[in-house]
């Protein structure tokens, strides 16, 4: 016969089993972030203000409004907004085609990244996310400064997760390199 302890530990320990479970399915539902600088990994955290879009893409990688904004311009000026907003195109140029930053449209010049990215990840949403929001190495021969607001040492404000997201997916809609489309799929 069971005492009424022996019973009592045993739920409790099946209840921290499962508790353990839940942490362990969190913990992989993920997306691990690493450094466009270094390679080190970081971690952006979900917020209580934070769009389904946001919380999809911190579970999976994959950022929703790349696909609705190739399919509606209206939506992608929501990322238009972004760039001009927080002074991108002061660097990357009013139509994102390089100025003292490099091109982020790639209609090819005679820069070496006129063509092609700085850094081959930037050809996901995922690469160009931790490009945008913790900043570069300075391969063109110019850094990115750091754009998450959760993030130490970036700029100003900063940026959401939400905002870098709409400004990844409107640099989408302007890419005229000769890449596939990968972030399409
Ligand atoms: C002060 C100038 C400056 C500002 C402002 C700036 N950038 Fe940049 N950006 C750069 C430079 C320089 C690079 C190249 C970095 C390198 O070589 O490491 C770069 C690189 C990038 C890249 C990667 C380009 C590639 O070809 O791989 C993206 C994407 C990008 N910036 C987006 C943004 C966004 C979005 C903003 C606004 C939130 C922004 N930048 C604001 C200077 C700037």
């Amino acid at each position: 016969m069971f005492s009424n302890k022996a019973l009592r530990s045993t739920l409790i320990i099946s209840m921290l089993t499962l508790v353990g479970l839940t942490f362990s399915f969190q913990a992989k539902a993920a997306c691990d972030f690493v450094s466009t600088k270094d390679n080190s990994p970081f971690v952006i955290k979900g917020t209580d203000t934070d769009t389904p879009e946001v919380k999809e893409f911190l579970a999976t990688c994959k950022n929703p409004y790349t696909a609705k904004f190739a399919a509606d311009a209206e939506a992608a000026k929501q990322g238009k907004k972004v760039l001009s907003y927080n002074g991108c195109t002061g660097c990357h140029g009013g139509n994102l085609g390089g100025l003292m930053a490099p091109s982020l449209v790639k209609n090819g010049g005679v820069g070496a990244f006129d063509t092609r990215w700085v850094y081959a990840k930037n050809g996901t949403d995922k690469g160009m996310f931790e490009t945008i929001a913790n900043g570069t190495p300075g391969i063109s021969g110019g850094t990115m400064f750091i754009w998450h607001n959760q993030l130490e040492g970036h700029t100003g404000d900063g940026l959401t997760t939400d905002e870098i997201l709409k400004a990844i997916s409107y640099i989408r809609t302007v890419y005229k390199g000769t890449d596939e489309k990968t972030w399409l799929k």
